[in-house]
């Protein structure tokens, strides 16, 4: 055997899956069709639920989000013209989220798996799994100088994204259920050289659109907009962006910071969800076996919650221990994860403009977040959510 875990995919799930094995004593081989440069500069998300920096740092790879990151204690939920917080760490016992974006926690991953003498094969291409159901599941693939490989391992993990082709080995028609929800609204996300607009984030309900006001640096803002689902990068000025930022959120002590736009990408939503994330000897975790709408940033943390199970159950089953959580191990992740689908759904649903009921729609999501905000279980629903439910 040429490794006890073979993982397809190197981001979140994959990296995260193959640090956690190596501190409890189990091989681990990482394939990744881009490069590490890819891998290390594209632009996700930037929200790190509790859980998932507590993790980073009990793992030691949490030294620089520590230094870098930042600590929000709080939320604004903006309508009718009005900020309305969520106070984290009053609603729940001292939780809270930290900023510090995708891209890093990756290239923190990278360089503590390289440190630790890991294994990851970037710039791969032509991956397939054979013999899933065996003892010996092999994955060949052709490596970035263009030579056919091929690895044995005893288990393959499935952390490929999306659009992974691996989800296909868990047949359709007797076992595997897929459930998918496209919504009529996407994001248009910008990253501007400017101070920032607001302290904490802003997620704002207008009649014209959603608006999210983020973060990176003091120096680097994150902002998006709801845009329509066949808008393009190109339908949106600089202009237009700021004035249509301006009129979603500006009022009431808070006003909208202008600058130098830097990139700009449109995100689709979408739900998604395969059960069970598992057959023979092949787990999925992340993006491959799910995703989420973006309103909460929820992806990157809950493919962080599918590997920490996941490396709990390999490591029990490495040690002779049986089968027993391995073979639990969609029973034991799924909930949270319907759990974080509900969340994303409820927050876009509550936030967004729906372009079929305008009208009475908008009165309704200013009802339910009036409702939501006026009432401490309302906020602290939103709070434990948004700060995310202990792994145990
Ligand atoms: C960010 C993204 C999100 O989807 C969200 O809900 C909050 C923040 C971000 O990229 O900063």
């Amino acid at each position: 055997m040429d490794t006890q875990v073979g993982i397809v995919g190197g981001g979140p799930a994959g990296l995260m899956l193959s640090h956690l094995l190596h501190l409890k004593g189990i091989d681990s081989v990482v394939l990744e069709s881009r490069t590490r440069r890819e891998v290390e500069y594209t632009i996700r998300a930037g929200v790190l639920e509790q859980s998932t920096v507590d993790l980073m740092v009990d793992t030691g790879v949490g030294d620089r989000m520590k230094r870098e990151g930042r600590a929000h204690q709080g939320i604004e939920l903006r309508f009718g013209g009005r900020g309305h917080r969520i106070a984290f760490d009053e609603l729940t016992s001292g939780r809270a989220v930290t900023v510090y974006p995708q891209h890093e926690v990756l290239k923190d991953l990278i360089a503590q798996r390289l440190t630790d003498d890991g294994d990851i094969r970037f710039g791969v291409s032509k991956v397939r799994i054979h013999d899933h159901t065996s003892g010996t599941p092999k994955i060949t693939y052709r490596d970035s100088e263009g030579n056919d490989q091929m690895l044995t391992c005893a288990l393959v993990a499935g952390c490929d994204g999306s659009r992974t082709s691996i989800r296909d080995l868990i047949p359709g028609d007797v076992v595997r259920n897929d459930y998918f929800r496209r919504y009529p609204f996407a994001w248009y996300g910008i990253l501007a050289e400017a101070p920032p607009s607001s302290e904490e984030l802003i997620y704002a309900n207008h009649p014209r659109g959603f608006a999210l006001v983020s973060t990176r640096t003091p120096e680097v803002q994150r902002h998006y907009l709801q845009v329509d689902t066949d808008d393009s990068v190109d339908d949106w000025s600089d202009d237009r962006i700021w004035s249509e930022l301006h009129a979603r959120v500006d009022g009431e002590g808070v006003e909208i910071k202008d600058g130098k736009i830097f990139l700009k990408s449109i995100l689709q939503f979408r739900s998604f969800v395969c059960e069970p994330m598992q057959h023979g000897n092949l787990f999925l975790a992340g993006d491959a076996a799910h995703t989420t709408p973006p309103t909460g940033a929820k992806g990157m943390n809950l493919a962080i919650a599918d590997v920490y199970f996941l490396s709990k159950a390999m490591a029990e089953y490495f040690a002779n221990r049986g089968r027993g959580r391995l073979d639990g191990y969609t029973e034991t992740v799924l909930p949270r994860v319907w759990r974080t689908q509900h969340f994303s759904w409820w927050m876009s649903s509550m936030l967004h403009r729906l372009p079929d009921e305008a009208g009475f729609g908008h009165q309704r999501q200013v009802a339910e977040l009036d409702m939501v905000t006026r009432s401490v279980a309302g906020r602290t629903l939103v709070a434990e959510n948004y700060v995310g439910t202990p792994f145990e």
